[in-house]
Protein backbone atom coordinates (compact mmCIF):
# COMPACT_ATOMS: atom_id res chain seq x y z
CA UNK A 1 0.00 0.00 0.00
CA UNK A 2 0.87 3.45 -0.76
CA UNK A 3 2.03 6.22 1.96
CA UNK A 4 1.46 9.42 1.55
CA UNK A 5 3.91 11.67 4.39
CA UNK A 6 2.23 15.30 3.92
CA UNK A 7 4.32 17.94 5.46
CA UNK A 8 2.15 20.58 6.52
CA UNK A 9 3.51 24.21 6.87
CA UNK A 10 2.47 27.37 8.96
CA UNK A 11 -0.55 28.89 7.51
CA UNK A 12 -0.57 32.88 8.46
CA UNK A 13 -3.88 33.31 6.08
CA UNK A 14 -4.43 36.72 4.24
CA UNK A 15 -4.28 40.27 5.47
CA UNK A 16 -7.29 42.51 4.89
CA UNK A 17 -9.19 40.27 3.16
CA UNK A 18 -12.59 41.62 2.52
CA UNK A 19 -10.16 44.37 0.51
CA UNK A 20 -8.46 41.62 -1.59
CA UNK A 21 -12.08 40.20 -2.49
CA UNK A 22 -13.43 43.56 -3.70
CA UNK A 23 -10.92 44.23 -5.56
CA UNK A 24 -10.84 41.39 -7.09
CA UNK A 25 -14.72 41.33 -7.69
CA UNK A 26 -14.60 44.90 -8.93
CA UNK A 27 -11.04 43.94 -11.50
CA UNK A 28 -13.72 41.02 -12.55
CA UNK A 29 -16.82 43.37 -13.04
CA UNK A 30 -14.58 45.67 -15.47
CA UNK A 31 -13.23 43.11 -17.53
CA UNK A 32 -16.77 41.21 -18.61
CA UNK A 33 -18.18 45.12 -19.30
CA UNK A 34 -14.61 46.17 -21.21
CA UNK A 35 -14.35 42.89 -22.86
CA UNK A 36 -17.73 43.01 -23.90
CA UNK A 37 -17.67 46.84 -25.38
CA UNK A 38 -14.07 45.51 -27.59
CA UNK A 39 -16.27 42.56 -28.54
CA UNK A 40 -19.41 44.27 -30.12
CA UNK A 41 -16.50 46.86 -31.30
CA UNK A 42 -18.38 49.72 -29.44
CA UNK A 43 -16.89 52.49 -27.36
CA UNK A 44 -13.49 51.07 -27.72
CA UNK A 45 -11.92 54.02 -25.71
CA UNK A 46 -14.25 53.63 -23.30
CA UNK A 47 -13.52 49.62 -23.06
CA UNK A 48 -9.63 50.38 -22.86
CA UNK A 49 -10.33 52.51 -20.01
CA UNK A 50 -12.33 50.32 -17.92
CA UNK A 51 -9.64 46.88 -19.07
CA UNK A 52 -6.64 49.80 -17.57
CA UNK A 53 -9.06 50.42 -13.85
CA UNK A 54 -8.93 46.23 -13.97
CA UNK A 55 -5.85 45.53 -14.35
CA UNK A 56 -5.00 48.37 -11.62
CA UNK A 57 -7.35 46.25 -9.10
CA UNK A 58 -6.14 42.92 -9.74
CA UNK A 59 -2.61 44.31 -9.72
CA UNK A 60 -3.59 45.92 -6.30
CA UNK A 61 -4.87 42.73 -5.39
CA UNK A 62 -2.39 40.93 -6.14
CA UNK A 63 0.65 42.85 -4.41
CA UNK A 64 -1.58 42.77 -1.19
CA UNK A 65 -2.05 38.64 -1.64
CA UNK A 66 2.02 38.83 -2.19
CA UNK A 67 2.67 40.86 0.63
CA UNK A 68 0.63 38.82 3.22
CA UNK A 69 2.13 35.64 2.22
CA UNK A 70 5.70 36.85 1.13
CA UNK A 71 6.98 40.86 1.52
CA UNK A 72 5.87 41.21 5.14
CA UNK A 73 8.15 38.16 6.19
CA UNK A 74 10.80 39.89 4.50
CA UNK A 75 10.17 43.13 6.01
CA UNK A 76 9.70 41.39 9.53
CA UNK A 77 13.05 39.84 9.74
CA UNK A 78 14.67 43.20 8.40
CA UNK A 79 13.57 44.48 11.76
CA UNK A 80 14.01 41.45 13.61
CA UNK A 81 17.74 41.74 12.57
CA UNK A 82 17.67 45.37 13.61
CA UNK A 83 16.60 44.18 17.61
CA UNK A 84 20.01 41.85 17.51
CA UNK A 85 18.17 39.40 19.51
CA UNK A 86 20.62 37.55 22.53
CA UNK A 87 18.53 34.23 22.57
CA UNK A 88 16.93 34.74 25.94
CA UNK A 89 14.18 37.41 26.10
CA UNK A 90 10.96 37.78 26.61
CA UNK A 91 9.09 39.22 23.96
CA UNK A 92 5.60 40.50 23.20
CA UNK A 93 3.78 40.42 19.84
CA UNK A 94 0.97 42.90 19.77
CA UNK A 95 -1.46 42.01 17.52
CA UNK A 96 0.31 38.35 16.31
CA UNK A 97 -2.80 37.29 14.43
CA UNK A 98 -1.97 33.53 12.89
CA UNK A 99 1.94 34.28 14.10
CA UNK A 100 4.00 35.51 11.44
CA UNK A 101 6.34 37.84 13.31
CA UNK A 102 5.46 35.64 16.48
CA UNK A 103 6.88 32.23 15.37
CA UNK A 104 9.91 34.83 13.32
CA UNK A 105 10.84 35.74 16.68
CA UNK A 106 10.35 32.18 18.44
CA UNK A 107 13.11 30.49 15.93
CA UNK A 108 15.45 33.48 17.02
CA UNK A 109 14.76 32.82 21.05
CA UNK A 110 16.25 29.11 21.69
CA UNK A 111 16.76 30.45 25.28
CA UNK A 112 13.36 32.91 25.29
CA UNK A 113 9.92 33.56 25.23
CA UNK A 114 7.46 35.11 22.75
CA UNK A 115 3.93 35.87 23.95
CA UNK A 116 1.48 36.93 20.99
CA UNK A 117 -2.18 38.62 21.88
CA UNK A 118 -4.81 39.68 20.04
CA UNK A 119 -8.47 39.95 19.74
CA UNK A 120 -8.55 38.12 16.51
CA UNK A 121 -10.41 40.02 14.01
CA UNK A 122 -11.11 38.02 11.03
CA UNK A 123 -11.91 41.63 9.30
CA UNK A 124 -8.14 41.96 9.68
CA UNK A 125 -6.61 38.71 9.06
CA UNK A 126 -8.44 35.36 7.32
CA UNK A 127 -8.89 32.74 10.06
CA UNK A 128 -7.83 34.61 12.77
CA UNK A 129 -7.89 32.52 15.69
CA UNK A 130 -5.68 31.82 18.61
CA UNK A 131 -6.30 28.04 18.00
CA UNK A 132 -4.55 29.11 14.77
CA UNK A 133 -1.56 30.24 15.67
CA UNK A 134 -0.95 27.83 18.33
CA UNK A 135 -1.23 25.00 15.55
CA UNK A 136 1.19 27.33 13.70
CA UNK A 137 3.86 27.51 15.85
CA UNK A 138 3.64 23.66 16.11
CA UNK A 139 3.74 23.08 12.94
CA UNK A 140 7.08 25.62 13.12
CA UNK A 141 8.56 23.43 15.74
CA UNK A 142 8.25 26.47 18.02
CA UNK A 143 5.18 26.08 20.27
CA UNK A 144 7.35 25.17 24.01
CA UNK A 145 8.44 28.65 23.14
CA UNK A 146 5.36 30.73 22.28
CA UNK A 147 2.29 31.94 24.46
CA UNK A 148 -0.97 33.31 23.04
CA UNK A 149 -3.09 35.55 24.83
CA UNK A 150 -6.48 36.89 23.77
CA UNK A 151 -6.36 40.70 25.21
CA UNK A 152 -6.74 43.99 23.54
CA UNK A 153 -3.31 46.13 22.71
CA UNK A 154 -5.20 49.32 25.07
CA UNK A 155 -5.03 46.85 27.91
CA UNK A 156 -2.56 44.62 28.30
CA UNK A 157 -2.86 42.12 31.24
CA UNK A 158 0.54 41.85 32.47
CA UNK A 159 2.39 43.41 34.99
CA UNK A 160 4.94 46.59 34.67
CA UNK A 161 8.36 45.92 33.63
CA UNK A 162 7.81 42.53 32.13
CA UNK A 163 9.14 42.31 28.69
CA UNK A 164 12.69 42.96 27.02
CA UNK A 165 11.49 43.62 23.78
CA UNK A 166 8.18 44.44 22.11
CA UNK A 167 6.87 43.89 18.12
CA UNK A 168 4.07 44.54 16.13
CA UNK A 169 3.09 44.43 12.98
CA UNK A 170 0.21 45.68 10.67
CA UNK A 171 -1.89 45.58 14.16
CA UNK A 172 -2.12 49.05 15.70
CA UNK A 173 -3.05 51.11 12.75
CA UNK A 174 -6.67 48.97 12.81
CA UNK A 175 -6.99 50.61 16.26
CA UNK A 176 -9.61 53.51 15.57
CA UNK A 177 -8.25 57.06 17.08
CA UNK A 178 -5.52 58.65 17.54
CA UNK A 179 -6.02 58.80 21.36
CA UNK A 180 -7.03 54.99 21.26
CA UNK A 181 -3.58 53.99 19.24
CA UNK A 182 -1.60 56.12 21.90
CA UNK A 183 -3.15 54.69 25.11
CA UNK A 184 -1.99 51.25 22.94
CA UNK A 185 1.26 52.61 22.52
CA UNK A 186 1.54 53.39 26.15
CA UNK A 187 0.68 50.30 27.30
CA UNK A 188 3.43 48.78 25.26
CA UNK A 189 5.90 51.37 27.01
CA UNK A 190 4.25 50.09 30.54
CA UNK A 191 4.54 46.76 30.44
CA UNK A 192 8.61 46.89 28.85
CA UNK A 193 11.50 46.68 31.03
CA UNK A 194 13.60 49.88 31.40
CA UNK A 195 16.18 49.91 28.35
CA UNK A 196 14.04 47.11 26.90
CA UNK A 197 13.08 48.10 23.05
CA UNK A 198 9.95 48.23 20.66
CA UNK A 199 9.55 47.85 17.03
CA UNK A 200 6.70 48.43 14.78
CA UNK A 201 6.23 47.98 11.34
CA UNK A 202 2.98 49.55 9.92
CA UNK A 203 1.10 51.04 6.77
CA UNK A 204 0.13 54.56 8.64
CA UNK A 205 0.38 56.50 11.31
CA UNK A 206 4.15 55.89 11.85
CA UNK A 207 5.89 59.07 12.53
CA UNK A 208 2.71 59.93 14.93
CA UNK A 209 3.43 56.51 17.14
CA UNK A 210 6.93 57.77 17.01
CA UNK A 211 6.40 61.04 18.66
CA UNK A 212 3.64 59.68 21.19
CA UNK A 213 6.51 57.50 22.23
CA UNK A 214 8.43 60.65 22.11
CA UNK A 215 5.77 62.09 24.51
CA UNK A 216 5.30 59.04 26.84
CA UNK A 217 9.36 59.10 27.67
CA UNK A 218 10.95 56.62 24.81
CA UNK A 219 14.33 57.43 23.59
CA UNK A 220 16.51 56.70 20.66
CA UNK A 221 13.57 57.17 18.15
CA UNK A 222 14.14 56.14 14.78
CA UNK A 223 11.45 55.54 12.00
CA UNK A 224 12.38 54.54 8.71
CA UNK A 225 11.79 55.03 4.99
CA UNK A 226 8.47 53.29 3.39
CA UNK A 227 9.68 49.88 2.32
CA UNK A 228 8.19 49.73 -1.49
CA UNK A 229 9.41 46.37 -1.97
CA UNK A 230 5.84 45.87 -0.24
CA UNK A 231 1.84 46.72 -0.90
CA UNK A 232 1.34 48.64 0.95
CA UNK A 233 4.40 50.39 1.69
CA UNK A 234 5.41 49.42 5.00
CA UNK A 235 7.50 52.15 7.76
CA UNK A 236 9.17 50.88 10.55
CA UNK A 237 10.01 52.44 14.19
CA UNK A 238 12.35 51.61 16.76
CA UNK A 239 12.59 52.71 20.43
CA UNK A 240 14.05 52.09 23.64
CA UNK A 241 12.62 52.96 27.03
CA UNK A 242 14.93 55.12 28.93
CA UNK A 243 15.48 53.39 32.63
CA UNK A 244 13.83 55.99 35.36
CA UNK A 245 15.86 58.89 36.33
CA UNK A 246 18.43 57.83 33.20
CA UNK A 247 18.85 61.38 31.50
CA UNK A 248 21.88 60.86 28.87
CA UNK A 249 18.83 59.00 26.45
CA UNK A 250 17.69 62.26 25.66
CA UNK A 251 15.40 61.18 22.30
CA UNK A 252 16.60 61.88 18.76
CA UNK A 253 15.34 63.61 16.18
CA UNK A 254 12.35 61.34 14.50
CA UNK A 255 15.14 60.48 11.26
CA UNK A 256 13.39 59.65 7.67
CA UNK A 257 16.55 57.35 7.28
CA UNK A 258 16.74 53.77 7.27
CA UNK A 259 16.62 52.69 11.31
CA UNK A 260 19.88 51.92 12.82
CA UNK A 261 19.84 49.09 16.25
C1 LIG B 1 -3.28 42.59 9.54
S1 LIG B 1 -3.34 41.59 10.96
C2 LIG B 1 -1.60 41.38 11.27
C3 LIG B 1 -1.32 40.19 12.15
C4 LIG B 1 0.15 39.88 12.37
N1 LIG B 1 0.80 40.92 13.16
C5 LIG B 1 0.83 39.70 11.07
O1 LIG B 1 1.50 40.63 10.60
O2 LIG B 1 0.67 38.64 10.45
C6 LIG B 1 -3.78 42.76 12.23
C7 LIG B 1 -4.00 42.10 13.57
O3 LIG B 1 -4.24 43.11 14.57
C8 LIG B 1 -5.22 42.61 15.45
N2 LIG B 1 -5.83 43.73 16.19
C9 LIG B 1 -6.61 44.71 15.71
N3 LIG B 1 -6.98 45.54 16.71
C10 LIG B 1 -6.41 45.07 17.84
C11 LIG B 1 -6.42 45.47 19.21
N4 LIG B 1 -7.11 46.55 19.61
N5 LIG B 1 -5.70 44.74 20.10
C12 LIG B 1 -5.02 43.65 19.72
N6 LIG B 1 -4.97 43.22 18.44
C13 LIG B 1 -5.65 43.91 17.51
C14 LIG B 1 -6.19 41.89 14.53
O4 LIG B 1 -7.05 41.01 15.22
C15 LIG B 1 -5.21 41.19 13.59
O5 LIG B 1 -4.84 39.94 14.07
Amino acid sequence: MLTQSVTRKPDYGVDAPGVVRVLLLVALGLCVLGFGLLLGLRWVWLAAWLLFWAFCCLAEALAMLWTSRVGKLLEMRRMLDHLVLCGDEEVLDVGCGRGMLLIEAARRLPKGHVTGIDIWSEHDQSGNSPLVTQENARLAGVAERVSVVTADARQLPFPAERFDVIVSCLALHNIHGREERRQALSEMLRVLKPDGRIAILDLAHVKQYARDLQDLGASQLTVGRPSWRVFPPLRMVLARKLPAGREDGAAEAVSGGQPSA
